[in-house]
Protein backbone atom coordinates (compact mmCIF):
# COMPACT_ATOMS: atom_id res chain seq x y z
CA UNK A 1 0.00 0.00 0.00
CA UNK A 2 1.06 3.48 -0.73
CA UNK A 3 1.15 4.72 2.30
CA UNK A 4 2.41 1.98 4.22
CA UNK A 5 0.75 1.13 7.45
CA UNK A 6 -0.94 3.47 10.59
CA UNK A 7 1.57 2.30 12.40
CA UNK A 8 4.49 3.82 10.47
CA UNK A 9 2.51 7.26 10.83
CA UNK A 10 1.69 7.01 14.73
CA UNK A 11 4.98 6.11 15.97
CA UNK A 12 7.65 7.49 13.37
CA UNK A 13 8.46 11.65 14.32
CA UNK A 14 8.82 12.66 10.71
CA UNK A 15 5.06 11.97 9.61
CA UNK A 16 2.42 13.70 11.75
CA UNK A 17 -1.43 12.89 10.69
CA UNK A 18 -3.62 15.63 10.83
CA UNK A 19 -6.69 14.79 12.86
CA UNK A 20 -9.78 14.70 10.47
CA UNK A 21 -7.16 11.89 8.63
CA UNK A 22 -6.93 9.91 12.41
CA UNK A 23 -10.77 10.17 12.50
CA UNK A 24 -11.25 8.82 8.93
CA UNK A 25 -9.47 6.07 9.50
CA UNK A 26 -10.65 4.51 12.52
CA UNK A 27 -14.00 5.03 10.97
CA UNK A 28 -12.80 3.24 8.21
CA UNK A 29 -11.52 0.74 10.16
CA UNK A 30 -14.31 0.66 12.73
CA UNK A 31 -16.93 0.33 9.64
CA UNK A 32 -14.45 -2.35 8.31
CA UNK A 33 -14.76 -4.53 11.71
CA UNK A 34 -18.56 -3.45 11.58
CA UNK A 35 -19.02 -5.06 8.42
CA UNK A 36 -17.11 -8.88 9.18
CA UNK A 37 -18.68 -8.63 12.76
CA UNK A 38 -22.85 -7.84 11.72
CA UNK A 39 -22.43 -7.48 7.40
CA UNK A 40 -22.01 -11.09 6.63
CA UNK A 41 -23.95 -14.52 6.77
CA UNK A 42 -21.33 -15.45 9.40
CA UNK A 43 -19.82 -13.47 12.24
CA UNK A 44 -16.48 -12.68 11.49
CA UNK A 45 -13.57 -12.13 14.25
CA UNK A 46 -10.92 -10.15 13.27
CA UNK A 47 -8.51 -11.11 15.65
CA UNK A 48 -5.59 -9.23 15.09
CA UNK A 49 -6.55 -5.70 15.43
CA UNK A 50 -4.03 -2.88 15.22
CA UNK A 51 -1.72 -0.38 13.84
CA UNK A 52 0.67 -2.41 11.66
CA UNK A 53 -2.54 -4.37 10.16
CA UNK A 54 -4.24 -1.16 8.95
CA UNK A 55 -2.56 -0.29 5.57
CA UNK A 56 -3.48 2.98 4.25
CA UNK A 57 -4.03 3.73 0.08
CA UNK A 58 -2.90 6.97 -1.54
CA UNK A 59 -5.57 8.85 0.21
CA UNK A 60 -4.90 7.77 3.64
CA UNK A 61 -7.96 5.60 3.34
CA UNK A 62 -7.71 2.27 5.33
CA UNK A 63 -7.47 -1.25 4.30
CA UNK A 64 -7.60 -4.24 6.84
CA UNK A 65 -4.72 -6.64 6.43
CA UNK A 66 -3.60 -10.38 7.91
CA UNK A 67 -6.83 -12.10 7.83
CA UNK A 68 -4.64 -15.59 8.85
CA UNK A 69 -6.20 -15.13 12.33
CA UNK A 70 -9.64 -14.72 11.32
CA UNK A 71 -11.91 -16.79 12.94
CA UNK A 72 -16.15 -17.43 12.03
CA UNK A 73 -17.95 -16.65 14.91
CA UNK A 74 -19.93 -18.51 17.18
CA UNK A 75 -23.01 -19.68 15.61
CA UNK A 76 -26.67 -20.63 16.90
CA UNK A 77 -26.41 -20.63 20.66
CA UNK A 78 -22.62 -20.64 21.22
CA UNK A 79 -21.65 -17.56 23.13
CA UNK A 80 -18.01 -17.80 21.78
CA UNK A 81 -15.74 -20.33 20.23
CA UNK A 82 -12.92 -21.52 21.72
CA UNK A 83 -9.45 -21.14 20.87
CA UNK A 84 -6.07 -20.97 21.64
CA UNK A 85 -4.83 -17.84 22.37
CA UNK A 86 -3.05 -16.35 19.35
CA UNK A 87 -2.71 -12.96 17.71
CA UNK A 88 -0.75 -9.88 19.20
CA UNK A 89 0.10 -10.06 23.00
CA UNK A 90 -1.03 -6.57 24.61
CA UNK A 91 -4.00 -6.06 22.26
CA UNK A 92 -5.62 -8.78 23.14
CA UNK A 93 -9.14 -8.68 25.55
CA UNK A 94 -8.13 -9.81 29.01
CA UNK A 95 -10.86 -12.29 29.04
CA UNK A 96 -9.86 -13.86 25.72
CA UNK A 97 -6.06 -14.06 27.39
CA UNK A 98 -7.67 -15.51 30.58
CA UNK A 99 -9.84 -18.60 29.16
CA UNK A 100 -9.19 -18.31 25.47
CA UNK A 101 -13.43 -17.67 24.18
CA UNK A 102 -13.25 -15.50 21.64
CA UNK A 103 -16.11 -13.32 20.70
CA UNK A 104 -16.50 -10.25 18.45
CA UNK A 105 -16.57 -8.57 21.70
CA UNK A 106 -12.21 -9.27 21.67
CA UNK A 107 -12.16 -7.38 18.41
CA UNK A 108 -13.98 -4.18 20.18
CA UNK A 109 -11.36 -4.58 22.88
CA UNK A 110 -8.21 -3.85 20.40
CA UNK A 111 -10.07 -1.61 18.70
CA UNK A 112 -10.31 0.81 22.08
CA UNK A 113 -6.45 0.28 22.29
CA UNK A 114 -5.56 1.79 19.09
CA UNK A 115 -8.12 4.40 19.58
CA UNK A 116 -6.22 5.26 22.55
CA UNK A 117 -2.98 5.28 20.27
CA UNK A 118 -4.21 7.49 18.02
CA UNK A 119 -5.23 10.05 20.45
CA UNK A 120 -2.04 9.75 22.17
CA UNK A 121 0.22 9.19 19.65
CA UNK A 122 2.32 6.80 21.38
CA UNK A 123 2.00 2.51 21.80
CA UNK A 124 -0.49 2.09 24.63
CA UNK A 125 1.19 -1.82 24.73
CA UNK A 126 4.84 -2.93 24.23
CA UNK A 127 5.60 -5.43 21.58
CA UNK A 128 5.91 -9.09 23.84
CA UNK A 129 5.74 -7.24 27.01
CA UNK A 130 2.69 -8.01 28.65
CA UNK A 131 3.68 -6.94 31.63
CA UNK A 132 4.25 -3.70 31.41
CA UNK A 133 1.08 -3.02 28.31
CA UNK A 134 -2.13 -2.70 31.16
CA UNK A 135 -0.21 -0.12 33.03
CA UNK A 136 0.10 2.25 30.08
CA UNK A 137 -2.74 1.25 29.31
CA UNK A 138 -4.24 2.15 32.46
CA UNK A 139 -2.27 5.22 32.72
CA UNK A 140 -3.71 6.70 29.18
CA UNK A 141 -7.21 6.02 29.98
CA UNK A 142 -6.81 7.95 33.28
CA UNK A 143 -5.06 11.06 31.78
CA UNK A 144 -8.16 10.47 29.15
CA UNK A 145 -10.65 10.54 32.37
CA UNK A 146 -8.67 13.79 33.90
CA UNK A 147 -8.89 15.47 30.59
CA UNK A 148 -12.77 14.94 30.67
CA UNK A 149 -12.80 15.83 34.26
CA UNK A 150 -11.52 19.10 33.60
CA UNK A 151 -13.56 20.57 30.44
CA UNK A 152 -16.75 19.73 32.68
CA UNK A 153 -19.58 22.55 31.65
CA UNK A 154 -20.15 22.65 35.07
CA UNK A 155 -17.42 24.88 36.26
CA UNK A 156 -17.77 23.45 39.85
CA UNK A 157 -17.58 20.13 38.89
CA UNK A 158 -14.35 20.16 37.56
CA UNK A 159 -11.29 19.09 39.83
CA UNK A 160 -9.06 21.67 41.39
CA UNK A 161 -5.32 22.03 39.96
CA UNK A 162 -3.87 20.48 43.27
CA UNK A 163 -6.37 17.42 42.27
CA UNK A 164 -5.11 17.13 39.02
CA UNK A 165 -1.35 17.71 40.09
CA UNK A 166 -2.15 14.32 42.60
CA UNK A 167 -3.90 12.35 39.34
CA UNK A 168 -0.93 13.27 36.98
CA UNK A 169 1.42 12.03 39.30
CA UNK A 170 -0.27 9.05 40.14
CA UNK A 171 -0.51 8.52 36.29
CA UNK A 172 3.35 9.12 36.08
CA UNK A 173 3.53 6.56 38.88
CA UNK A 174 2.10 3.80 37.25
CA UNK A 175 3.25 3.86 33.83
CA UNK A 176 6.57 4.21 35.56
CA UNK A 177 6.09 1.03 37.06
CA UNK A 178 5.13 -0.64 33.50
CA UNK A 179 7.96 0.59 32.61
CA UNK A 180 9.99 -1.12 34.94
CA UNK A 181 8.30 -3.90 34.91
CA UNK A 182 9.09 -4.57 31.22
CA UNK A 183 12.61 -3.95 31.84
CA UNK A 184 12.62 -6.48 34.95
CA UNK A 185 10.57 -9.36 32.43
CA UNK A 186 12.95 -8.30 29.51
CA UNK A 187 16.37 -9.04 31.89
CA UNK A 188 14.27 -12.22 33.40
CA UNK A 189 13.35 -13.62 29.83
CA UNK A 190 16.87 -13.14 28.41
CA UNK A 191 18.42 -14.76 31.90
CA UNK A 192 15.96 -18.19 31.23
CA UNK A 193 16.82 -17.51 27.19
CA UNK A 194 13.79 -16.74 25.99
CA UNK A 195 12.78 -14.75 23.43
CA UNK A 196 13.57 -11.19 24.40
CA UNK A 197 12.02 -8.22 22.21
CA UNK A 198 13.99 -5.23 21.05
N1 LIG B 1 0.85 -4.43 1.69
C1 LIG B 1 1.62 -3.62 2.45
N2 LIG B 1 1.89 -2.36 2.04
C2 LIG B 1 2.65 -1.54 2.80
N3 LIG B 1 3.20 -1.87 3.96
C3 LIG B 1 2.98 -3.11 4.43
C4 LIG B 1 2.18 -4.05 3.71
N4 LIG B 1 2.13 -5.20 4.43
C5 LIG B 1 2.86 -4.98 5.55
N5 LIG B 1 3.38 -3.74 5.55
C6 LIG B 1 4.26 -3.15 6.59
O1 LIG B 1 5.13 -4.16 7.05
C7 LIG B 1 5.12 -4.22 8.47
C8 LIG B 1 5.14 -5.66 8.95
O2 LIG B 1 3.95 -6.29 8.62
P1 LIG B 1 3.57 -7.74 9.12
O3 LIG B 1 4.57 -8.70 8.59
O4 LIG B 1 2.13 -7.97 8.79
O5 LIG B 1 3.78 -7.69 10.69
P2 LIG B 1 2.92 -6.96 11.80
O6 LIG B 1 1.60 -6.58 11.20
O7 LIG B 1 2.78 -7.97 12.89
O8 LIG B 1 3.71 -5.74 12.22
C9 LIG B 1 3.86 -3.49 8.92
O9 LIG B 1 4.11 -2.72 10.05
C10 LIG B 1 3.48 -2.62 7.76
O10 LIG B 1 3.93 -1.30 8.02
MG1 LIG C 1 0.52 -7.29 9.69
Amino acid sequence: MPNGSLEDHLFNNTSTLPWKTRLGIMLGAAQGLAYLHEGLEVKVIYRDFKSSNVLLDEGFRPKLSDFGLAREGPTGDHTHVSTTVVGTYGYAAPEYIDTGHLTIQSDVWTFGVVLYEIITGRRTVERNRPTSEQKLLDAAQNVGKLAQSCLKKNAKERPTMSQVVESLKQAIQESQEGINGAKKAAVTSSRTGGRRSN
